[in-house]
């Protein structure tokens, strides 16, 4: 049966962002479906909802194996039989020079941050199409800007910048919305994901935002969808001085590289 409310699938929904935007959508009036691989955590988030009068459920599921993406869309049409909003949040950094990553990382990485959401948009566009709903793609200000220790990183969420931007024009006749966001640093459990410290991220020298400021920025573009959105003014700044500057942009971001340089080897630490 359909259900009455919207309804909002958020990938990466156990932590961070991804919770941050799946609670503030409930309270928006989302019926919302949550998603990662740590049951109890979505379970939390869940709870949480409910208690406070929202609608949700979960799916426990590793977003970079084989058959995920279907399933997910599958488990979205049975439970609700409809879908307006795809967060396509979940992702993974690895702070490291390139020289000294794994491949298994490499390739980690890009299943998780890059063919994941190619997938499982592919598989929610005949519902999405049907409700002339909204794709936003959490990027980062790494998909818009140099990111030294996180080129891997960086190139992954260029690469969906630019999903974002291709699919916004072939889906206009359709009706569906594309946006891609692209925060700076966030305050969540990224950085001690990615192998830096938490302390890495105070090192950065630049805002860093909370999960929440992300998620209410997520709700603003799900009701009125825009384009790319850089959510701090570092990045709009650092956008501005690579296009128009790009000499004494790379001279700052040098600088601000040797600062925050990662000292000891990288353990592999994905969780
Ligand atoms: N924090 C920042 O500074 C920052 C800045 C710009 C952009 N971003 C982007 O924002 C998004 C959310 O990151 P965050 O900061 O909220 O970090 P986070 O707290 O580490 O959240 C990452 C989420 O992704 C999920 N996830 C990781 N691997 C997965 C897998 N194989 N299958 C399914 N789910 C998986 C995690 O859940 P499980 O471990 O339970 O699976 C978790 O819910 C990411 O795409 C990140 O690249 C973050």
């Amino acid at each position: 049966m359909e259900s009455s409310k919207k309804v909002a699938l958020v990938t990466g929904a156990s932590s961070g962002i991804g919770r941050a935007a799946a609670l503030a959508l409930a309270r928006e009036g989302y019926a919302v479906l949550l998603t990662a691989r740590r049951a109890e955590r979505l379970a939390g988030a869940v709870e949480e909802i409910r208690r406070s009068g929202g609608a949700a459920e979960f799916v426990a599921c590793d977003l970079a194996g084989p058959g995920a993406a279907a399933l997910l869309a599958r488990d979205v049409d049975s439970r609700f039989g409809r879908l307006d909003l795809l967060v396509n949040n979940a992702g993974w950094g690895y702070c490291s020079p390139l020289a000294r990553v794994p491949e298994e990382v490499v390739r980690m990485m890009i299943e998780l941050n890059l063919v994941a959401p190619i997938l499982l948009t592919k598989e929610c566009l005949p519902a999405l199409r049907r409700s002339r709903g909204t794709i936003i793609n959490i990027a980062s200000g790494s998909g818009l800007l140099p990111s030294p220790w996180y080129a891997v990183y960086g190139a992954t969420k260029a690469a969906l910048v630019s999903l974002s931007d291709s699919l916004r024009i072939e889906e206009r006749d359709n009706g569906v919305r594309v946006v891609s966001i692209c925060p700076g640093p966030v305050w969540s459990e990224f950085f001690r994901a990615s192998g830096g410290a938490p302390v890495h991220a105070d090192r950065l020298g630049i805002k860093i935002q909370t999960a929440d400021e992300i998620g209410r920025i997520i709700v603003r573009q799900a009701r009125r969808p825009g384009r790319t959105v850089a959510t701090t003014g570092a990045v709009r700044l650092g956008g501005f001085l690579s296009r128009f500057a790009p000499r004494l942009f790379d001279l700052i971001a040098l600088q601000w590289a040797r600062k925050v340089r990662p000292e000891v080897e990288q353990p592999f630490l994905h969780r």
